[in-house]
């Protein structure tokens, strides 16, 4: 079974950073970050919470499609920073969409998280005969995780928010998805440590093998990151393609998260595919996580890069490390 995307939403925040901006704290350049990421400039909550992103962007994703709330029988959020440690970020949208009843389910797969709730919503979808409609949605405030004085983080990161109602369809359908915890030390933010009215002083020390420091802020060996991408992003697409014996030269469209337009370039050419078949917006809204592949997909929906039967790949790689890709007709 196929799944079909029925509508597309977006939501970014007002405020605007550019790599000058940055200039004024940390010792970098417009021309730095341009060549080494692509990067331009990246929309920073003002205050907007993940929910209200969230449910924004899965709002205009129904008007799309033409559904309304009690039609919903399934929300899929994916994010890694949830407003809350409970409730989910997906119980929040529900509540916000006045869906109440349907089904709501997070998933923290970092950067593939969207790629994962997609190919998750397809799963129940083919196995719930009451369920028509499931709203898939990233939302992400990477800035609240950011360090502002780390130059080789704080200037990747952006927010923002994205979505897509989808229902079946009987188009050709594939995934590949995977993970290699053995990175999860090349790419983490801390959550908060145990703690509580018993615990010893000190308390028992537990190794993760995590490099030490940062508080709650991103941590990012950019170098291994960047090594394990380019390995991942055409693994993801050639498996999922190999599933199906599908040639993917015949992709209309890939949809890639968007890191650095490097990986982009270097993963085009081992892939055997043109860069033009890959659809990029990181110049606009930097490294949104999870929010990065719908942000581009809303955009390529809406400006009609994407037309009705061609056929796309969504392709996610990030902390985990995880990694995924799924093949779909439009
Ligand atoms: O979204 C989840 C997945 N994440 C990714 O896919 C990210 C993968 N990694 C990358 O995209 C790249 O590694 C980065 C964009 C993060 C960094 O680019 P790079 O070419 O790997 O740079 P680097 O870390 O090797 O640093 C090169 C130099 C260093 O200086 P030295 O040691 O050569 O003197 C850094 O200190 O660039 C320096 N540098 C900067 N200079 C100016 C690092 N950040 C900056 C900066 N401005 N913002």
């Amino acid at each position: 079974m196929g799944i079909k995307i029925a509508g597309t939403g977006s939501y970014a925040p007002e405020l605007v950073v550019e790599n000058n901006d940055f200039t004024a704290f940390v010792d970098t350049s417009d021309e730095w970050i341009r060549t080494r990421t692509g990067m331009v400039q990246r929309h920073i909550s003002s205050g907007e919470p993940t929910w209200y992103m969230g449910a924004k962007a899965a709002q205009e994703a129904m008007n799309h499609a033409g559904i309304a709330a009690n039609q919903v029988g399934l929300i899929v959020a994916a994010t890694i920073t949830g407003d809350y440690y409970a409730p989910s970020l997906s119980c929040m949208i529900q509540r916000e969409l006045g869906a109440i009843g349907c089904i709501a389910i997070d998933v923290n797969c970092a950067c593939a998280g969207f790629v994962y709730a997609f190919d998750l919503a397809r799963r129940y979808l083919e196995t719930d005969p009451e369920l028509t409609y499931a709203v898939v949605v990233s939302s992400e405030n990477l800035t609240k995780l950011t360090d502002y004085t780390d130059r080789s983080t704080c200037v990747l990161f952006g927010d923002g928010a994205a979505a897509c109602v989808v229902t079946r369809s009987q188009g050709l359908y594939t995934c590949f998805l995977g993970a290699d915890g053995n990175g999860a030390k090349s790419l983490f933010t801390r959550s908060i440590p145990p703690a509580n009215a018993f615990m010893p002083d000190p308390p028992k020390a537990y190794d993760d093998g995590f490099p030490a420091g940062n508080g709650h802020y991103i941590y990012q060996d950019g170098r291994e990151v960047y090594k394990f991408a380019i390995k991942a992003l055409p693994l993801a697409v050639n498996g999922a393609a190999e599933k199906i014996g599908f040639d993917v030269r015949s992709l209309d469209l890939i949809i890639p998260h968007q890191a650095n337009i490097r990986i982009i370039e270097t993963a085009a050419e081992r892939l055997g595919v043109s860069q033009e078949r890959f659809y990029l917006n990181l110049e606009k809204y930097g490294n949104t996580s999870s929010a990065s592949i719908p942000l581009a997909l809303d955009e390529a929906v809406k400006n009609g890069s994407i037309q009705t039967g061609d056929k796309i790949c969504l392709v996610g790689f990030g902390a985990g490390l995880t990694y995924g890709a799924v093949i779909f007709e439009y």
